[in-house]
């Protein structure tokens, strides 16, 4: 009768494990035809700001007062902080925008705290590189040196 019970219980067990990673294993959901990777446009350097404008921009000013998120500029520092190249930069901005998680994030953690985490971007994976270029060109040398120099957001 124990060890009925003990069996039972190992099993109840074994199924919640079973549903916890049924449900992540299913919780980040791929879209095949996103995977293709396309890099052929040359027009894309200016689409970004006019995908900035569409998507981006009621969240996120250029500069500082931030909206509800930050600054572009400042992000484009944190990045080029994080990332020596571009192309690392954008596959990583691709990849938070797709599936936002506080522990990629490449700000400060005041910043996720501040302003809670960002909401997935549902655009397709070639405005998403689109934008997070035009988001790394964005960097100013100028707001970098007050940045660093205390003036901390
Ligand atoms: C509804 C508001 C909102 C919109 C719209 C929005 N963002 Fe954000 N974004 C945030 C917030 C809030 C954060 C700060 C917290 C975080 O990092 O998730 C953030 C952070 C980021 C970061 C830094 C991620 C990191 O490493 O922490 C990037 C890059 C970014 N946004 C890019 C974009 C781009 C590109 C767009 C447009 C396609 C966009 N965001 C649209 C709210 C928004």
């Amino acid at each position: 009768m124990k060890n009925k019970l003990a069996a039972g219980r190992y099993v109840l067990f074994a199924v919640s494990l079973v549903c916890i990673t049924g449900i992540y294993g299913c919780g980040v959901p791929q879209d095949p035809s996103d995977n293709k990777g396309s890099q052929s446009a040359s027009a894309e350097m200016t689409d970004g700001e006019r995908l900035y404008k569409r998507y981006c921009k009621r969240c996120h000013s250029m500069g500082p007062p931030p909206k509800f998120g930050p600054p572009v500029k400042g992000i484009a520092i944190h990045y080029r902080d994080a990332f020596a190249d571009k192309k690392k930069a954008v596959e990583h901005m691709v990849a938070f925008m797709q599936h936002p998680d506080a522990s990629l994030s490449k700000c400060r953690p005041e910043a996720v705290r501040r302003f809670g985490l960002m909401p997935a971007m549902n655009l397709p994976e070639k405005e998403l590189r689109t934008v997070s270029d035009w988001f790394w060109e964005q960097f100013d040398p100028e707001l970098k040196h007050r940045h660093d120099s205390g003036h901390h957001h």
